[in-house]
């Protein structure tokens, strides 16, 4: 790895999340699971980790320190049936199929086609154009068409859609180390979530069948669960995918990769798998201890809160390099693991395969012309990443 890419990097995370770069460096000199006053367990170790995520028996999200205890303060008692227990259970059997690798390429067709064909064509013009804000306008596209939205909008109102996803993520940030949310942020979220499903029920009524409400619709999950359902896209979809989308275009400049993908662009598949192990978007995954357990010979009891550091854990394995095979350990565990694992996986590494491929049609490599990390925000990311093509004006 490049001093410069290094340096990229560590100024990145620093400028975007401070608390959670001094939790990580702390973390490099911590044993796999430590007790941290204020925080609870704290896990570092990729075994330890899934051994957490598996453990449904000891372990629940909808507890202090678990996102569900989150979502059901914003979106009422029934999440806590949703998210955990034979509701999950349920509704994920019933979900398997909205995001299977065949619909998700589907829908990045239809919500990222016309934009990226776009893309390609400024980009081969000349123009700098600023993957950051063109990953955000293609997610919020992608929401409007997964909450049946209209989409016939413009830049600005794709915008303003991924705007709400990512404040109503950012009603969190404040959740390092406990789930309650204030009052204020309660109401503030449930405002969100009205205004972006307030045509869930006419969607889920009137969709089409190839449509995700009207595939909603015929799993029979009913009005009520596909707006929760909707909500959780809207969080878990928007943020995540956006930074991982515009980081792959930079870590792949950053550490000199870019020919090499140009001169085989099979390699997508591999560069998205190693960026997300990278990044790992979501850099810390809570959880409540249900029932007392013992994690890596230490006893969790029940009530305590563990913070799983899937960044740390993850990034563990070494520096990005897509040659990298695959590494036992981490898994996926940039997408969780167990019961909650990722739901939308397969719409993500698709969303960030597209964004590489319309580069790698502009048939030269690019370069980033300038950068400037978000400030205070729940995922590092970039606020701007401009590139133009080598050799371009
Ligand atoms: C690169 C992008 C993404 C990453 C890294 C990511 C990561 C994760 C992780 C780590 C979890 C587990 C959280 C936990 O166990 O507490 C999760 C859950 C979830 N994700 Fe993603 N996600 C991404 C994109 C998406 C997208 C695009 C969607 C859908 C539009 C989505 C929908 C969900 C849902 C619904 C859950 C909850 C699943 C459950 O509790 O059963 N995610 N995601």
């Amino acid at each position: 790895m490049t001093t410069s890419a290094r340096r990229h990097e560590a100024h990145l995370l620093w400028a975007s999340r401070p608390s959670l770069a001094l939790l990580l460096h702390a973390a490099r000199f911590a044993p796999p699971i430590a007790r941290v006053p204020r925080l609870g367990w704290v896990v570092r170790d990729p075994v330890l980790c899934r051994e957490v995520l598996n453990g449904h028996r000891h372990f629940t999200l909808v507890g202090e320190g678990g996102v569900g205890h989150l979502w059901a303060q914003v979106l009422g008692d029934y999440v806590t049936e949703l998210f955990d227990g034979p509701g999950h259970l349920r509704l994920r059997t019933k979900a398997r199929d909205l995001f299977t690798t065949k619909t998700s390429a589907g829908l990045v067709a239809e919500a990222f086609d016309a934009p990226l064909t776009e893309l390609t064509a400024r980009l081969r013009a000349g123009e700098t154009v600023d993957i950051a804000d063109a990953s955000r306008v293609l997610v919020g596209r992608m929401l409007a068409t997964l909450l049946g939205l209209p989409t016939d909008r413009s830049d600005e109102e794709f915008r303003a859609i991924f705007a709400e996803g990512e404040r109503l993520a950012a009603l969190a940030l404040s959740t390092t180390s406990s789930t309650v949310l204030t009052p204020q942020a309660v109401t503030e979220a449930r405002e969100i979530v009205d205004r972006m499903t307030a045509g869930i029920p006419a969607g889920y009524r009137d969709a089409a069948p190839g449509t995700l409400l009207g595939r909603c619709r015929e799993l029979d999950l009913g009005p009520e669960v596909t707006r929760g359902l909707a909500s959780l896209l809207l969080v878990a979809g928007t943020e995540t995918a956006a930074t991982a989308m515009s980081r792959a275009v930079a870590l792949l400049h950053d550490h000199r990769r870019v020919d090499a993908l140009l001169a085989e662009p099979d390699l997508v598949d591999d560069v998205v798998r190693e960026v997300l192990r990278v990044v790992t978007p979501a850099p810390v995954i809570g959880r409540h201890v249900s029932a007392d357990v013992e994690i890596g010979g230490r006893l969790l009891r029940a009530g305590e809160q563990v913070l799983l550091l899937t960044y740390a854990a993850n990034n563990a394995a070494g520096r990005f390099d897509p040659g990298r095979d695959y590494v036992p350990e981490t898994r996926q565990l940039w997408f969780g693991g167990g019961r909650h694992l990722c739901l939308g996986a397969a719409l993500a590494k698709a969303e960030m395969a597209a964004l590489l491929h319309a580069l790698v049609r502009t048939g030269r490599p690019w370069r980033v012309v300038h950068r400037k990390p978000a400030r205070r925000v729940l995922i590092p990311r970039y606020e701007s990443l401009q590139i133009a093509l080598a050799g371009g004006s």
